[in-house]
């Protein structure tokens, strides 16, 4: 049953959890506001078998909680159904920049996916968590030397964005011949999402300018130091029309032909990520499988029609990979209610765990778990602690009655909420804790203030 936007008394949080098909078929985490092992027990939220409120006595708030079988779920149900739907190779990998920390890339790795990082920090993380070489790619537009001789000494394929980075790989060659390298591309495809999380279209600050490619390729192709191995683009994310994924693996396969002409031997394209997930009710986003489906017939139909030995197919998902699989739970506390206008509810987090609301004005649901079964009878703005009128959470949140001390839980955010966490206002970012059949791990420690001054240098003269 399709969910409405609570109106009245009768909705409660629980109407938030998630979808018990009667079909066979998975439930595709995408499409859901909450983990898929969410559960309501006596008015309280679980979350893989855990209890949220005794999470939170636990590890204090604001707190990350992942939800290991939804991850997984994700994973198998990306990696199932390009096997079931590729006739050739393919591979998934993660992109990272969702969520890059230890446990995610180890659990993401032990799923078979492959991972997709864009610094070294990113590197340096995979490479730590024991995913292998041979399954991580480098992107990024200004690659730093230390980041290229990183990706070079490490094995693993580099994602070439522009002739800079083209003419600086040849150089840094000299001594370590036949680097894995794929060439990024601008598709030139608009698609509705947000200006700044759009990439694909011609005025991108990534990739090669596809009306140069027969300049690339006869460069590439000239370069006895660098292994060419497939193309790759990206159109950006946040996206639910399935056209303009089709364009991009059709526009892509074009390319696979064109490189064909020269002495290079292209195996792999590569279509990106940016599959949309749902934060709200009214987003409708196809399943991954739906997605993955589209993306493989439209490479294999594209093939035939040219005539081309299949590629290897990666793709690779952030958002839709991790989003839905985590909630953030904070502590209510002060109110400020302007009459006529509006009440102001504050959590003990904001803008600093999660900047996504400020940055791109994007819209998150909340529960409050412990009332769970309580009827949404307040509207309330959920304010978070920074200096900055912007930090704002939820605006007009269908909350129950709430006292301070109450636990919001914000749904959806996996993705790209700790990976854009900052300390503004020198709050210590969150910790994170993996939960699964009842049993809660801590992946990523609170910060202390001591963590804060760690950096900070005091110059001797202005000692006391
Ligand atoms: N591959 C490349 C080259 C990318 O640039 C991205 C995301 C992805 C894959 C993964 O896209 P996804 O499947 O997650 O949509 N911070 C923004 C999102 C920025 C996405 C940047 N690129 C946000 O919070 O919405």
């Amino acid at each position: 049953m399709v969910s409405t936007y609570p109106t009245g008394v009768q909705n409660s949080g629980s109407q938030y959890l998630p979808q018990r098909r009667d079909t066979k078929a998975a439930v595709s985490p995408n499409q859901e506001l909450l983990p898929l092992t969410a559960r309501v027990n006596h008015g309280l939220l679980e979350i893989g078998g855990c209890d949220v409120t005794t999470l939170v006595q636990q590890f204090g708030t604001p707190l990350y909680i992942l939800d290991e079988e939804t991850l997984r779920s994700a994973c198998q149900q990306y990696r199932d159904t390009f096997q079931k739907y590729y006739q050739g190779e393919s591979q998934v990998l993660y992109a990272s920049k969702a969520w890059n920390c230890l446990a995610v890339c180890a659990i993401v790795a032990s799923e078979g996916l492959g991972v997709d990082v864009v610094s070294g920090g990113e590197l340096y993380t995979a490479l730590n968590a024991g995913v292998s070489p041979k399954k991580l790619y480098l992107h990024g537009n200004n690659k730093s030397i230390e980041e290229l001789v990183l990706a070079i000494d490490s094995g693993c394929t580099i994602v070439v964005d522009n002739w800079h980075e083209l003419r600086t790989l040849v150089g840094l060659a000299d001594n370590s011949p036949g680097i894995r390298i794929m060439l990024r591309l601008t598709p030139g495809i608009e698609c509705h999402t947000h200006e700044y999380i759009r990439t694909g279209h011609l005025d991108s600050k990534f990739g090669f300018d596809p009306n140069n490619l027969d300049e690339v390729f006869a460069f590439v192709s000239k370069q006895p130091s660098l292994n060419c191995v497939g193309l790759h683009a990206h159109i950006g994310s946040q996206i639910f029309e399935r056209q303009p994924h089709r364009d991009l693996a059709a526009v892509m396969v074009q390319w696979l032909r064109d490189a064909a002409k020269y002495d290079l031997t292209v195996t792999e394209l590569n279509v990106g990520g940016g599959l949309g997930i749902k934060y709200t009710e009214s987003d409708d986003p196809p399943s991954i499988e739906e997605w993955s489906k589209a993306i493989c017939e439209i490479v294999q139909e594209a093939c035939a029609a040219e005539n081309l030995p299949l590629p290897k197919l990666l793709c690779e998902p952030g958002r839709s990979l991790i989003a839905t699989a985590c909630v953030t739970a904070y502590t209510i506390g002060s109110a400020k209610t302007i009459p006529e206008i509006r009440t102001y509810l504050a959590i003990d987090g904001g803008m600093s765990d999660n900047p996504r609301p400020i940055t791109y004005q994007s819209v998150y649901r909340a529960v409050v778990a412990n009332k769970m079964s309580e009827p949404l009878t307040e509207t309330v703005t959920l304010a978070g602690k920074h200096c900055e009128s912007g930090d704002i959470l939820i605006k007009n949140a269908q909350l129950p009655k709430t006292q301070p001390g109450d636990i919001l839980v914000v749904m959806g955010t996996g993705a790209y909420n700790y990976s854009m966490a900052s300390n503004y206002n020198r709050l210590p970012r969150p910790a994170a804790v993996l939960v699964a059949n009842g049993e809660a791990n801590l992946i990523l420690q609170r910060e202390t203030y001591q963590d804060l001054i760690r950096q900070d240098c005091l110059p001797e003269r202005l000692k006391k």
